[in-house]
């Protein structure tokens, strides 16, 4: 149980924040904190201006991870082409490779146009793209830009990439999905994905760049040690694979795959990069695999990201209601920032619960509270932008894509 005391100072650190009982500023205007985001003046700009429910991003730990990453990488040679499904963001992806990170991984096609639409380059598809829609954007992105890949894991794909690439005129790099533990996509290793190597690399319209092999088993499999035997495990057909390419003389020197959680795993696996993307914001399912140093905590990478919400309604003893609900994709193992022991519910799409058993002290009516989200992916995918935070000045905002309408599928 948290004692009022450690209570007051987890809020004073900015986890539940100010602005409880305070009236609102007679000469505030929601409309004016529109118009100067539209314009990008953050001038006096704090968190409490700030509809809720809201993405915050904690610019200092953000920070701190992006240079965590870098210098693994400068230091263990393991190269880093960060995944953009976490964020979909081109801020974030800027930022990457501005501290080294060769390129970037993309989970949908329309990540890969907004990431090149951003003037990036070295983007990779980690998704086959099948069917004519995605067939016809994957090779009027190679013509876009001739540093794009994608990856294959059927020769059927292969054909129909070779055969629409030669009608566009255009030359399609393609990475060799190789089964890496995870069911829902790659080849088989061996005998199999050596002849689809073959295939891709005697195509006239496509060049072979390299194999993947994505160990998603392993990222979130708790404790050091396990996860790194699931690592080598899940990734020795891929290696495998890579020695058949290498003895029939195919050109396999991109090796991809790996995550957040084998990042200090896989200079060991034999990949040449890491496809990391939750180290940027952390979430509390990554908190709870436990690192090598910590076997409790993952402590390699600060959480970053939070949902800002505000308590809505209080008239019971221990509990308060938040204005975020299912709608902003909260999770049971969801945890309020300074105060671990709230047990979140998310009864309404719009509506949360907080339960505590701490009778000390309530949460007061139009108080903030911020959320740690359980997954990333989906709680970003939910909001239009994401609001840069320095203490409680906001300082920035970028804006997410690529997350919905027609062209962005
Ligand atoms: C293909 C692929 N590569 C890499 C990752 C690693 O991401 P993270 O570091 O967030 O676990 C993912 C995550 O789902 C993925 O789908």
């Amino acid at each position: 149980m948290t004692s009022r005391r450690s209570f007051l100072k987890a809020g004073a650190a900015g986890g539940l924040l100010a602005g409880a009982g305070r009236a609102a500023r007679s000469d505030y205007r929601y409309s004016d904190i529109e118009a100067r985001i539209a314009r990008r003046d953050f001038r006096d700009l704090t968190k409490e201006d700030l509809g809720t429910p809201a993405l915050i991003l904690d610019e200092a730990i953000f920070e701190q991870n992006l240079r965590a990453i870098a210098e693994h990488s400068k230091a263990t040679g393991l190269k880093v082409r960060p995944h953009v499904k976490i964020h979909k963001c081109q801020e974030i992806t800027k930022r990457q490779i501005a501290l080294g990170a060769i390129g970037a991984s993309c989970a949908t096609i329309a990540e890969c146009e907004l990431i090149i639409n951003a003037g990036l380059h070295n983007v990779l598809w980690t998704c086959q793209p099948a069917g004519r829609n995605k067939i016809s954007r994957t090779v009027a992105l190679a013509r876009r830009d001739p540093t794009f890949m994608c990856v294959v894991d059927d020769p059927s794909i292969v054909e129909a990439l070779d055969e629409a690439a030669g009608t566009a005129g255009a030359k399609v790099n393609l990475v060799v999905d190789v089964y890496a533990g995870l069911t829902r996509q790659g080849c088989q290793p061996g005998e199999t994905a050596l002849r689809l190597a073959q295939k891709v690399a005697s195509s006239k319209n496509l060049r072979l760049a390299g194999l993947m092999g994505y160990s998603g088993m392993a990222s979130h499999t708790k404790g050091w040690e396990a996860r790194k035997k699931r690592s080598t495990d899940d990734l020795a057909g891929l290696m495998e694979t890579a020695d058949l390419c290498k003895k029939s003389g195919l050109p396999v020197g991109l090796l991809t795959g790996g995550s957040t959680g084998t990042y200090n795993i896989d200079t060991e696996t034999g990949l040449t990069e890491l496809q990391c993307g939750s180290y940027i914001f952390m979430d509390t399912l990554y908190r709870a695999i436990g690192g090598k140093s910590n076997p409790d905590t993952y402590s390699d990478f600060g959480p970053a990201l939070t949902v800002m919400t505000t308590i809505i309604s209080n008239t019971r003893p221990n509990q308060a209601t938040i204005d975020a609900g299912n709608k902003a994709m909260l999770r049971p193992t969801d945890e309020v920032k300074g105060r671990p022991e709230i047990k979140i519910e998310n009864p309404g799409a719009e509506y949360g619960m907080l339960h505590w058993t701490d009778t000390d002290r309530d949460l007061k009516l139009g108080e903030r509270v911020e959320l740690y989200p359980s997954n990333l992916d989906m709680s970003v995918n939910v909001y239009d932008r994401i609001y840069v935070g320095r203490g409680e000045a906001i300082v920035d905002v970028w804006p997410i894509m690529g997350r919905s309408g027609p062209p962005q599928r």
